[in-house]
């Protein structure tokens, strides 16, 4: 296994034309196997709150949860970069607040970057944030904390106004010292466009195979979480028919006086 990744090998990869690998975690467990297989990025999404809190949507999600998870993440790897989402509201109210919350998820999470949804609108936030020494992944396209702005989860960049929009937020990240951004749910033709033109490797998930790196919900690829599941998402397991089988098992085995056997017992 290799050395521990860091955000300046994150952004060598893209000048070494080396494709990024980010999936996200939300415990130990599944931190310990995606580190062990050999993720370079570990995001500690705010979309815990979906997939793990059965939330409608990610606007409920705290800080102190984004803490949390992001602890029992960092016990669980040793080599993957842990980048820690900031959660709605915990950026948007006023530049001290970001930089005490984006703070906390270093000093209390043990994160070793944050991610903040935006653009232009929050290019301030980010440099303020980077100054301090944090380093920041910004996200813009369709960003999840928007969604009642954008009446649902719908792809961005389809009109012209649209893409000027969205290439002009990417720039601003990177104007404001992100050290990588991602690009979601947006056409694969204005992923291209913007990868070619940021010098900070993009990392994709709704976006195309243009971006520099690819990420996706850890739940979604696995089969673990079938409430709805996007036109983007490749499900590289069916751990959900997996489990179901097992629970059933167990559940027969001990209707049947199978288990626990003379093995599974103390004399
Ligand atoms: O919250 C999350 O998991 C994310 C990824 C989908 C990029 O922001």
């Amino acid at each position: 296994m290799g050395e521990k990744v860091t955000v300046p090998d994150i952004v060598k990869k893209k000048h070494q034309s080396e494709k990024i690998t980010c999936l996200t975690a939300y415990d130990y467990s599944f931190a310990r196997i995606l580190d062990q297989a050999g993720i370079d990025i570990l995001l500690v999404g705010d979309s815990v709150g979906c997939v793990f809190q059965g939330q409608a949507n990610t606007l409920p999600v705290t800080l102190d949860e984004m803490i949390y998870h992001t602890r029992a993440v960092v016990r669980g790897r040793k080599h993957a970069l842990v980048v820690g989402d900031m959660p709605f509201l915990s950026y948007q109210v006023s530049r001290e607040r970001a930089i005490a919350n984006a703070g906390r998820l270093l000093q209390e999470g043990g994160a070793e970057g944050v991610k903040l949804e935006g653009g232009l609108a929050i290019q301030d936030t980010i440099e303020a944030i980077v100054k301090i020494g944090i380093p920041v992944m910004g996200h813009v396209g369709l960003t999840p904390q928007s969604v009642h702005r954008f009446g649902g989860y719908k792809i961005q960049g389809k009109s012209k106004e649209q893409r000027e929009a969205i290439m002009g937020d990417a720039l601003a990240v990177e104007a404001a010292g992100a050290f990588a951004v991602v690009l979601e749910g947006i056409p694969l033709d204005l992923a291209k466009e913007i990868s070619e033109r940021l010098t900070i490797p993009t990392i994709g998930i709704g976006a195309g195979p243009h971006c520099d790196g690819q990420v996706l919900v850890i739940h979604d690829m696995l089969g673990l979480f079938d409430d709805f599941t996007p036109k983007f998402v490749k499900r590289y397991a069916d751990i959900k028919e997996v489990m179901t089988g097992a629970v059933k098992s167990f559940i027969a085995d001990v209707r049947e006086r199978k288990f626990p056997g003379a093995e599974h017992s103390f004399k």
